[in-house]
């Protein structure tokens, strides 16, 4: 809910802005400390996200580790205060100048993608002198049951290793003086609300444990990656944590010395999170109503590229309840956030909030009709 009283300041806010609960945030930072350290599981915070400097900062102060796909959201991360041993480099394309730079900032571990791209690792670290730490990332082959684009455990996937290049990769690996393979990584997908998909990770996950066993390969990190789905139906309902990291101890086996590392980065941001909207025109179509708003899929993109669905409320209506398609000013029939969707009564200048919109919502935003990016709001700034 976001209350009367904060509800009249946004009257006199210019928008669109992103509004962010620092209260939400914390916490849900603070289940996820509980359930993590009391595991002894070591969390890296997903930073795409959202990569809101001051949203890492906050994240940092709870001693998390960081998840990283880029030099710049390494960068960013320790300037927010993340320890770059705690970073973890993941992406299917990390260039030479990144894999340099994360070499020579100290980061925890990269995680990778390709036998290409463990050589050119080797390659940048034997001319630094310096020995690379990674983790393989490998395809488990796991329907996420989640939206196609968000999917990455499938056959045709751009990104892990398959199982049957294992083999392979252990050899070149072996001949690799400058890697020092260290763990296995995984993720599936992201918005994943069926427990079973982690449940079924977690036994591909043993059955590896045990080839990896029998090659006399001892791995100290096991990464279950991110993907635990929000309810978008719910603003600020709290992520799944509990139950989810209690199934994730009942079925990963661990073998001694093993951590368990994971990436959450949804879970972590995406309740605080709201997109903040006025209504500019209200206009009648054939057999709909347009609540034309002046956020568009420039701020918010996920419902035009994944078809998401975010709640949207009318924060200053208590009118009768109407259907509207709630569309943004972009030139693209895509910029629509909701179609038929029920709200009260709908007039110019009534404020809108996209809810849920905390993870990749601000760090998806682009300039594209040469929109200015959103502006940014905090709760306790107003
Ligand atoms: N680890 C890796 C290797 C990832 O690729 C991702 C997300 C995460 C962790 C964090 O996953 P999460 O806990 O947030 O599900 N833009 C899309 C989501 C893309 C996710 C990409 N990878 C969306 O708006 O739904």
């Amino acid at each position: 809910m976001i209350d009367k009283e904060t509800i009249e300041k946004f009257r006199d806010l210019p928008t669109p802005f992103y509004y962010y609960n620092l209260g939400t945030l914390n916490e849900t930072l603070e289940t996820l400390k509980k359930e993590s350290l009391g595991r002894g599981y070591k969390v890296h915070y997903a930073v795409k996200a959202n990569p809101n400097p001051r949203i890492l900062k906050i994240i940092s102060s709870f001693g998390f580790g960081a998840d990283c796909v880029s030099w710049n959201e390494i960068d960013a991360a320790i300037k927010a205060g993340f320890k770059p041993d705690e970073i973890v480099f993941a992406g299917v394309g990390k260039s030479d100048y990144e894999i340099l730079n994360a070499i020579e900032a100290g980061i925890f571990c990269f995680n990778c993608e390709s036998i290409p791209e463990i050589e050119v690792i080797n390659k940048i670290a034997a001319d630094q002198k310096k020995i690379a730490v990674i983790s393989l990332r490998i395809n488990p082959l796991i329907d996420a049951h989640t939206h196609k684009y968000i999917t990455t455990g499938i056959e045709e996937s751009k990104f892990g290793i398959h199982t049957w290049e294992l083999e392979e990769v252990l050899k070149r690996v072996s001949e690799m003086k400058n890697i020092r393979l260290t763990g296995m990584h995984f993720h599936v997908g992201s918005q994943i609300t069926r427990m079973s998909v982690f449940q079924s990770l977690c036994a591909h996950i043993n059955e590896l444990q045990e080839w990896f066993a029998s090659h006399n390969v001892n791995l100290e990190v096991v990464n279950v990656g991110g993907g635990l789905g929000i309810d978008y139906e719910t603003p600020e309902k709290a992520p799944a944590f509990a139950e989810y990291f209690s199934l994730i101890d009942e079925f990963i086996e661990l073998r001694p010395g093993q951590v368990l590392h994971l990436e959450p980065g949804r879970s972590v941001v995406g309740q605080c999170g709201s997109l903040i909207s006025k209504v500019l025109y209200v206009k009648n179509g054939s057999n709909t109503i347009f609540a034309i708003i002046d956020a568009g899929m420039t701020d918010l993109i996920r419902p035009a590229l994944y078809q998401a669905h975010h709640k949207i409320e009318n924060l200053t209506s208590q009118g009768s309840i109407h259907k509207y398609d709630v569309v943004g000013p972009i030139c693209e029939s895509s910029d629509t956030f909701a179609k038929f969707y029920e709200l009260p009564d709908t007039k110019r200048g009534d404020i809108i909030a996209i809810r849920s919109a905390g993870a990749y919502g601000e760090a998806m935003a682009s300039r594209y009709n040469l929109r200015d990016l959103p502006r940014v709001v905090f709760s306790d700034e107003i």
